[in-house]
């Protein structure tokens, strides 16, 4: 085989970033697989035939930074809608705003209070544990926002996500739960925050359109019939960027690093609009899934390339991943970040490989900074072995 100056394992957003770098700083020629029919890694989307929606096959993704580098290099491949994230939650037959803020108080307890009296209340309900040192979540959250908001917005949620009581959860998983005293229901505080104004899949395309950049698709790293793989590459001396997981990269020789997964179900409604928001959140137990999503919701400036009387919503229903699974969350427990500690050790005696993304780090990043450590990655570690 005659390889290219670099292969990049994985066409997420890490691997298209490096190869974008790599062509437009070194005029390399780069080759690009993955193990999956389609490139954008978690936040590849695709347009639904009977609805029109973009629908986020990986679940809700919402771009969202303050880190100016990387907003103007997004906007180089694509243009931005002028969405903005919220969310709401139902508890108990009624909607409220998320984050919890002073619409939520007011409306939860039936009253008007000025922000000075909400703080005033929920220092008191939270006083509750005042001076202990709680050591699992429930008694944490009860500590930090008092009891009747904890157990109606946090408590059942945060069991289905874990599939856990929260009695039974380390209070390490959470370090504050935010409590707005004013009526900003805006989800994210980043400077800059939109959707892709052609879909998430067509600025992606665009990162890498360059001859110089070849894509293969539904081919993986380890499988050594085909001549991207492992060995060979190694053998040939090829530099290398994987972005896969790095517990699979070792062939788990130190044992699994552990995630969460989402299952999603999809559900269709006869009607125009089910929820009339993007995101509604299910806060208690009698509803089995986390949270639904309804993606025309997304992109109301689409309104007239919708199918009418039609929309599309999925569930998501949260757990502990297995392999074979999609990992989503890594679960981070100090024993996760110890194993971590010592892959990433194996990874840097591994000359010619260099290990990125949110697979290959072990570690949640959102996009933004997904696009940034490429950058950087591409700088630092990248650039060199193209030399
Ligand atoms: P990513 O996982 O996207 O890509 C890695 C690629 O490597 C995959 O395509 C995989 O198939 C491939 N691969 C792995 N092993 C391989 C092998 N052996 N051979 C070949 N290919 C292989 N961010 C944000 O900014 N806003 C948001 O709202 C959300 N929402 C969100 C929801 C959910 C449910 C998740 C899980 C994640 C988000 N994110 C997000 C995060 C976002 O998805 C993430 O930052 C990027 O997709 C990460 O890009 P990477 O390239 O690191 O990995």
């Amino acid at each position: 085989t005659q390889y290219p100056d670099l292969v990049i394992v994985g066409a997420g957003l890490f691997g298209l970033t490096v190869a974008q770098q790599a062509v437009e700083h070194a005029g390399a020629r780069v080759h690009i697989i993955d193990v999956r029919d389609h490139i954008g890694g978690n936040a590849y989307s695709y347009f639904d035939k009977e609805t029109g929606a973009e629908i986020h096959k990986y679940g809700a993704h919402l771009f969202h930074t303050s880190n100016e580098r990387v907003w103007k290099y997004v906007n180089r491949f694509t243009e931005f809608t002028n969405y903005v994230h919220r969310v709401y939650a139902t508890h108990d037959g009624v909607v409220y705003p998320l984050p919890i803020n002073l619409g939520t108080i007011n409306q939860f307890f039936g009253k008007a209070y000025t922000p000075a009296e909400a703080k005033a209340l929920i220092e008191e309900q939270a006083g509750e544990l005042a001076g202990t040192d709680p050591q699992n979540l429930n008694d944490k959250g009860i500590q930090l926002i008092g009891r009747p908001l904890y157990e109606a917005f946090i408590k059942n949620y945060t069991a289905k996500q874990w599939q856990t009581d929260p009695a039974e959860l380390p209070a390490s998983i959470i370090k504050r739960l935010p409590v707005r005293f004013n009526y900003d229901n805006r989800y994210f505080k980043d400077t800059w925050e939109g959707l892709p104004k052609d879909g998430y899949t067509a600025w992606f395309e665009r990162m890498i359109d360059d001859p110089r950049i070849t894509v293969e698709l539904g081919v993986d790293f380890f499988d050594e019939t085909q001549p991207y793989n492992r060995k060979a590459l190694q053998a040939a001396g090829v530099p290398v960027v994987y972005t896969g997981p790095i517990d699979r990269y070792f062939d788990y020789e130190l044992g699994d690093l552990k995630w969460r997964t989402v299952d999603f179900k999809e559900v269709r409604y006869a009607e125009d609009d089910h929820f009339g928001c993007p995101v509604m959140n299910f806060s208690d137990s009698d509803v089995p899934y986390t949270r639904a999503i309804e993606f025309r919701n997304f992109n109301p400036e689409r309104a007239d390339s919708y199918t009418p009387g039609r929309t599309v919503v999925w569930e998501e229903y949260s757990r502990f991943a297995e392999r074979g699974d999609e990992p989503y969350y890594p679960i981070n427990t100090d024993e996760d970040k110890a194993l971590y500690a010592r892959y990433a050790e194996k990874a840097a005696a591994e000359p010619r490989t260099v290990f990125g993304g949110r697979l290959g780090t072990y570690k949640y990043y959102d996009m933004h900074n997904v696009i940034d450590t490429a950058l950087t990655a591409y700088e630092e570690q990248v650039a060199p072995l193209l030399g």
